[in-house]
């Protein structure tokens, strides 16, 4: 099934995978394209190659591009979301929630019994999804963030397993 065939909601399942290596010049393109400081293909590999860093990507089909990924940072029992992206024009599908689960699920075969995460108090595509994926606030960092037009809120996140 092509790219077009997935967005357009036909065909077979977007494909989940452990992130590698290899894929971090098409993480480093999804991160630039998502936020104001883009991380380079030679940071993406170094965080991969770290004990603590656990990835998953999702692709149009086991063979195909790379549509989104997210990175954790996981000391056991605990887990930290430090980014998670889909490509601009896989949005708006729900790729980020099979993304999401899929992570957390493979997180809590390892142990993790929390996952923690911070995010722009007006990200309301991100604040949905982790709302609905089972993320309650527990505080706010005023100002923490730099944005085009000053600063914004951080709204910090956890969720129970
Ligand atoms: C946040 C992000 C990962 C969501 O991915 P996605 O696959 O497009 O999300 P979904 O299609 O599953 O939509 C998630 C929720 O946001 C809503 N949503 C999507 N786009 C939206 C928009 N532009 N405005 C408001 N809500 C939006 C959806 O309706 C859905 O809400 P629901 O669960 O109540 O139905 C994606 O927008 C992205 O990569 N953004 C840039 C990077 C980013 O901000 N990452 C999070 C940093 S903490």
């Amino acid at each position: 099934m092509s790219l077009l065939g997935t967005l357009l909601g036909g065909g077979k399942a977007p494909h989940l995978r452990d992130a590698r290596a290899s894929d971090s010049v098409d993480l480093a393109r999804i991160h630039a394209a998502s936020f104001h400081r883009g991380w380079g293909a030679d940071e993406f590999e170094r965080l991969l190659a770290e004990r603590a860093a656990h990835a998953h990507v999702i692709c149009d089909g086991p063979d195909g591009a790379i549509l989104g990924f997210v990175l954790s940072h996981v000391v056991v029992p605990e887990g930290e979301i430090l980014t998670i992206a889909i490509t601009p024009r896989a949005r708006g599908k729900g790729l980020s929630g099979k993304l999401l689960s899929h992570h957390l699920g493979r997180l809590a075969a390892r142990g993790v019994t929390t996952s923690h995460l911070e995010v722009e108090a007006g990200n309301t595509a991100a604040l949905a999804l982790y709302r609905r994926l089972g993320y309650g606030e527990t505080g706010r960092r005023k100002a923490y963030y730099q944005t085009a037009d000053g600063t914004c809120d951080a709204v910090v996140m956890r969720r129970d397993f």
